[in-house]
């Protein structure tokens, strides 16, 4: 029997690349309001302008009507600057999607936590972080990891890992928290499934499957680059060609951006102390310079 995700309104935390991404497809393809939020007024704009974008193509393309595009994008309503977090305060759902730093999350889902009904789902977006360390976060003051609303907060916690660009990647991972409840993960993945997604199951360990094995290819890539064996363009060629990817893995870092390849690098090396992934020195130096790839103009590609 499948399970109802019972989301009648959803809030997105981030109006970046991802945020912005599941944003769309769920006023498209999941039709429920969402309710976007980004501290950064010039991220909601761009945001929305790429949704603008996407909802023409697909009416070009024949894939929504006009009618249907117009009543999606009226499906996302921006959250007042000055409510915050409180302007979630109606929602069954939100799903975080800032940038990948866990003490910024922590802070975020304590808020969330203070701020929202006990019944509302926190689902992270994260790409490693862990889901459990987060989780441990919303713990409301005072109570412990056994109290009723200790457990209770917990429980409500989940990853929902979706990928770039997310109107057109088919997955989602579902990451489960120790303190994760059934029911949570249940209506995470009945939702993931309403977008239109395939739904993976990870345990909560750094980079969950997807991140444990791309970022050791993406980082053995730019060492191959750091220690001359091959050229930047050799080296994507060979896996665009040799094994029908549909991007090279200097492009795909690029695509994804440095300093979250960077990121994901850190959180799995810290947390497995393994060093296999320990990241490249050329990557740190890189977003170092701030060359974070297609999203500064500058990778190790250009971006005019
Ligand atoms: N947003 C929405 N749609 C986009 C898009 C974007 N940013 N970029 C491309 N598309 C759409 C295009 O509009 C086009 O759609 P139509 O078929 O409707 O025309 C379709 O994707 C194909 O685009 P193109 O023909 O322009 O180019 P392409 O064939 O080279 O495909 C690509 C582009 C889909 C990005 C392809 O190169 C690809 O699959 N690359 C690999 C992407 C990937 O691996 N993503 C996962 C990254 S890892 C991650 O996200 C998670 C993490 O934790 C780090």
């Amino acid at each position: 029997m499948s399970i109802a995700h019972g989301i009648r309104t959803l809030g997105v935390l981030g109006a970046g690349q991802m945020g912005l991404g599941i944003a769309f497809v769920s006023a498209v393809h999941a039709r429920v309001p969402v309710l976007l939020h980004d501290r950064a007024p010039a991220q909601i704009k761009s945001g929305l302008a790429l949704m603008d974008k996407l909802l023409a193509k697909d009416v070009a393309k024949g894939r929504l009507s006009a009618e249907e595009a117009k009543e999606a994008r009226d499906r996302v309503t921006v959250v007042d600057q000055e409510k915050g977090f409180k302007g979630f305060r109606d929602v069954d759902m939100v799903v975080e999607a800032v940038s990948e730093n866990l003490s910024l999350k922590q802070t975020i889902f304590r808020s969330l936590s203070t701020e929202l009904s006990p019944s509302t789902i926190l689902a992270s977006n994260t790409s490693s972080i862990s889901i459990t360390k987060i989780a441990a976060a919303t713990i409301p003051e005072g109570k412990t990891a056994s109290d009723a609303e200790g457990k209770q907060s917990a429980s409500r916690v989940v990853g929902l890992h979706f990928f770039n660009p997310v109107p057109v990647m088919k997955l989602v991972e579902l990451i489960s928290a120790l303190q994760t409840s059934s029911e949570t993960l249940d209506r995470a993945r009945a939702f993931a499934v309403a977008c239109g997604k395939e739904v993976t199951t990870s345990q909560d360990v750094p980079g969950f499957v997807a991140n444990a094995l791309l970022m050791p290819f993406i980082n053995e890539a730019i060492m191959c680059l750091e220690k001359g064996t091959a050229t930047r363009d050799d080296i994507d060629k060979t896996l665009r060609l040799g094994m029908n990817h549909p991007m090279g893995p200097l492009q795909l870092a690029d695509f994804i951006g440095l300093d979250t390849c960077l990121a994901i690098q850190q959180t799995l090396y810290a947390g497995t102390g393994d060093s296999k992934y320990r990241p490249s020195i050329l990557l740190e130096r890189m977003v170092d310079a701030q060359w974070l790839g297609k999203k500064s103009g500058k990778g190790f590609y250009d971006y005019p």
